[in-house]
């Protein structure tokens, strides 16, 4: 099975992210854009890589700036790399960052690039407010007005519910279904019950913690002084509870559902701020530049299905893909990254790959087969660690290369469900 890349395998260098910190805490007051910068400086730094060698940077984000929509471009402008760096931006929802990861590997791949930088950030602490469109028309009307008691004329056809500010919603423009009820349903389809959900949430901060004290993850954290007064340091994320129990989690009410639900505060991944990058080179470039892989691509796909049905199960449909792709079996797969939207969804897609009905739609005889828990998100998961939309798949990617690594294993398997029923998997491979 010839690896993705024709020949030109594409290696992944270095990975590094900001700590994640649950939004409207100590990141409130940096954008996206910032913590982007922050994220892909301290990766040229850390590398000691000559920015003069970086040809593109992919950038994803999932609820851009209305005033700098072309994230990417605005993080390229760091002092640290030539302004001859072209930059584009990414959606792909929760998947943003593989989005910018596959992109920019393609391009290498293709012979067109080298050297990329790809990644996220996100910042949930500063969404855009809207104005109502009664409102938006009232302005736009005066500012046309050519006199001021035409523009007075114009004002006065706001109305008080035009004042009423519109805030993205974390929501299906197509259905109106909000993430969480998402996960209610499918906590009901798959038939995932509470207890199950909290004991995943407590595994994945119990986890989570353990990584973080013996410093496997923060060795993919850079410190962040936290802004205005630049005093306090934020090393770690700042979501993960040491201290929760099963007991704390089974007393938290449902919230999506608040009478026959069972996702709460608790099994949810949280609002998070934060930002995350890779370094990705053609393999032969890094060896002659003096940079082992950590890995390289193996394989990728994409899938989708009806947002209306189960929306964050895509991942089921993907993964069987990429695994074929990579001519691998879930069996020789090392270590598996998933991505924890909701315990019910990681459930779910867990239930998904053991069921043929699942495999049958998703082209294959036979299921992908069951992933053994030992393998699994071995230093937790977004429900922990937080989950800054645009950062996510470059946080994984890192995590699982870093951990491959260090346990000897060869190959890894990561997977991203995001809204729009859409769903990732990437295949990785350890180099020597
Ligand atoms: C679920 C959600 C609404 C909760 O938001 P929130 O109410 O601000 O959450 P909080 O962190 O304040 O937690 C609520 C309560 O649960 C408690 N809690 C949360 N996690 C806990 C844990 N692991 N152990 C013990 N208590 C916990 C908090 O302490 C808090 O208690 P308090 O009210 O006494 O202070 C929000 O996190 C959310 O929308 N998540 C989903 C995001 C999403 O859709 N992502 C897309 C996925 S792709």
């Amino acid at each position: 099975m010839a690896t993705y890349g024709n020949g030109r395998r594409v290696a992944i260098v270095a990975g590094v992210r900001t700590p994640f910190a649950k939004a409207g805490t100590a990141f409130k007051s940096i954008s996206a854009i910032e913590l982007g910068k922050l994220c892909v400086a301290e990766l040229l730094q850390r590398t000691n890589l000559d920015g003069k060698e970086v040809q593109a940077l992919v950038f994803g984000t999932v609820i851009p700036s209305v005033i700098a929509p072309n994230i990417a471009r605005e993080v390229s402008l760091l002092p640290l790399l030539p302004k001859a760096v072209q930059a584009y931006s990414v959606s792909r929802a929760c998947a943003s960052a593989n989005q910018a990861i596959t992109d920019a590997a393609d391009q290498i791949a293709l012979g067109h690039l080298d050297v990329a930088i790809a990644g996220g950030s996100e910042s949930l602490s500063n969404i855009p407010i809207l104005h109502a469109q009664g409102f938006a028309d009232a302005l736009v009307l005066a500012s046309k007005a050519k006199s001021f008691p035409a523009r007075l004329k114009a004002l006065a056809r706001i109305r008080p519910k035009d004042l009423v500010p519109v805030t993205p919603a974390i929501a299906e423009p197509s259905t109106g279904e909000t993430m969480g009820q998402s996960a209610e349903k499918m906590a009901k389809l798959n038939a995932i019950a509470r207890e199950e959900q909290d004991h995943f949430a407590l595994r994945s901060h119990r986890l989570a913690a353990a990584g973080t004290a013996d410093g496997r993850l923060t060795a993919e954290i850079m410190p962040v002084y936290v802004p205005p007064r630049f005093e306090s340091v934020l090393t770690s994320d700042n979501g993960i509870r040491e201290d929760t129990s099963y007991e704390q989690l089974a007393a938290l009410k449902p919230v999506f559902d608040r009478k026959y639900g069972s996702v709460t505060a608790g099994n949810s991944s949280p609002l998070t701020d934060g930002g995350a990058c890779v370094l990705l080179m053609n393999e032969e470039k890094a060896r002659a530049l003096g940079y082992p892989p950590l890995g390289i691509i193996r394989s990728y796909a994409y899938a989708a299905l009806d947002p209306g049905e189960q929306l964050l199960q895509a991942p089921v449909l993907a993964a069987p893909v990429a695994l074929k792709r990579a001519g691998l079996s879930l069996k020789e797969i090392d270590l598996v990254e998933m991505h924890e939207a909701f315990a019910s969804q990681v459930l779910s897609n867990l239930k998904g790959f053991e069921s043929k009905w699942w495999a049958e739609r998703a082209g294959f005889s036979q299921p992908v087969g069951e992933v053994d828990r030992a393998k699994l998100n071995v230093m937790g998961g977004s429900i922990a660690i937080g989950h800054p939309f645009g950062a996510t798949g470059a946080r994984i990617t890192t995590t699982l290369l870093n951990e491959l690594r260090r346990r000897g294993g060869q190959f890894g398997l990561m997977t991203v469900c995001s809204a729009g029923g859409m769903g990732f998997a990437m295949v990785v491979e350890r180099t020597r």
